[in-house]
């Protein structure tokens, strides 16, 4: 691959000393390097993305919300990006930052079109039906490993249970779900089968749209065909794209964050057995400490401005460092941590590009459910390693964890 040049935005000498968004330090302690970052530069950081690609990382709290609460100034189309011409062909991040037409990067009136018909189809969603599919899921899943008296919590049950709800929600058959499964996970692994995936997924999506759209039924994709938004068959199947992905692989490392923090830390130790700090406490430190989208790109500066005394260009990316802006001072106690109960953190974002309302309260539902059923079915569930041990990705992108192996009385039935 050819690298593209680092080429500092013009007038912007403080690229010179970015730091790079790569490297092992995301993978072992990044919430060290957003320290030395806040210490170096304050709450709006140049940083160098693979092949020296410029960047502006927002980790001040208040920064992120007049980022994200201010889309005149901060776009969410890339298309604007001032970088695109030095872009080689191959670039890594090309896919991560390529606009396609989608609520993701829609702006204006047309955001506002497909937001709606995504949200309210969320909204219709019954949080009882909800909470019963995904018992059933979880309970297919434990049953899977429950024999054997060991697991990895990510590969084997994580990674898979929200997709598995999502896909009952969203509306694809019993036939078309574990294909669509497959193409997704295919995709997401990044491997040499990624395009072919990213493929078969589209075309069942395709399917479902065309099936949805002659015989509707009660499900998302029926919902968002029949919304007065009149969004056309390719508009719902690329949004239902964007619910299964945005949905499924957040919800997934949120599941997991937060169990690891219940095998680890002694303050929930008794909750394992219904004692002191609950399940949701431990989702709630999970998204303050181990947000599953540390960094997401982003915004694109719609024209010169200034944040935080840094020059930013119009057509500069700004990354929004979510976990950056969760461990902010300003936000946290004198002892470091956030007051009990807070709830204020910036992982769904925020603004109208935010993490749509009705979607969090499904993400909750799908994650405490998991983890309910999981301690139930396995109350004497123990880390099988020690905690040092377990590897993060190696993903300035994404905090979640590449196993979380574990180990319980075998066929435990509760
Ligand atoms: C059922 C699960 C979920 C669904 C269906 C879902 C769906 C969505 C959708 C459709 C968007 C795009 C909104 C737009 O651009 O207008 C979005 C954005 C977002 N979601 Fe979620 N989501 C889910 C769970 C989560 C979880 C668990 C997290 C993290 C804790 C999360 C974090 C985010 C963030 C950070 C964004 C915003 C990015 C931005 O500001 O541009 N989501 N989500």
């Amino acid at each position: 691959m050819t690298e593209p040049a680092a080429t500092p935005p013009p007038g912007c000498p403080a690229h010179a000393g970015a730091t790079p968004l790569y490297g092992p330090r995301f993978q072992t302690d990044p919430a060290q390097l957003y320290r030395e970052l806040r210490a170096a530069h304050g709450p709006v950081a140049p940083v160098e993305l693979a092949g020296g690609v410029p960047a502006w990382l927002v980790i001040g709290y208040r920064e992120l919300q007049l980022v994200t609460g201010q889309p005149q100034l901060f776009g969410r189309d890339s298309t604007r990006w001032n970088a695109w011409e030095s872009i080689p062909e191959d670039w890594p991040l090309r896919p991560m930052m390529t606009p396609v037409p989608s609520i993701l990067y829609a702006e204006g009136e047309e955001h506002v079109r497909r937001s709606r018909a995504v949200t309210d189809a969320l909204s219709d969603i019954d949080p009882y039906e909800l909470r019963k599919h995904a018992e059933e899921i979880a309970d297919r899943l434990i049953d899977g490993f429950a024999g054997r008296g060991e697991a990895d919590l990510v590969a084997e049950y994580a990674h898979r249970m929200p997709l598995l709800v999502l896909c009952r929600l969203l509306g694809p058959s019993e036939e078309q779900a574990p294909v669509l499964i497959d193409g997704l996970l295919a995709m997401l692994d990044g491997g040499p089968d990624a395009p072919a995936g990213a493929q078969r997924l589209l075309g069942v999506m395709l399917d479902v749209v065309r099936e949805k759209a002659e015989h509707p039924t009660e499900d998302i994709a029926s919902r968002m065909l029949a919304h007065p938004a009149g969004l056309d068959h390719d508009e719902v199947m690329r949004d239902l794209r964007v619910l299964l992905i945005a949905g499924h692989q957040p919800t997934s490392y949120w599941i997991s964050n937060a169990m690891r923090l219940m095998l680890t830390d002694e303050r929930f130790a008794a909750s394992l057995s219904g004692g002191r700090r609950s399940i949701s406490q431990a989702l709630n430190e999970a998204l303050w400490e181990d947000t599953p989208t540390q960094i997401f790109a982003g915004r694109w500066a719609t024209r010169d401005t200034q944040l935080a005394g840094q020059r930013i260009a119009a057509g500069d990316m700004v990354l929004l460092g979510f976990a950056g802006a969760n461990a902010d001072p300003s936000v946290r106690q004198p002892d470091g941590r956030p007051a009990e109960g807070n709830r204020a953190h910036m992982s769904y974002s925020y603004g109208e590009h935010g993490c749509p309302f009705p979607a969090q309260e499904a993400a909750e539902v799908i994650a405490t459910t998991a983890i309910e059923v999981l301690l139930d079915r396995l109350p004497d569930l123990r880390l099988a390693v020690a905690e040092h041990a377990l590897v993060w990705r190696p993903s300035a992108w994404v905090r979640g964890l590449v196993a979380l192996p574990v180990s319980f009385t075998p066929g435990y039935q509760g």
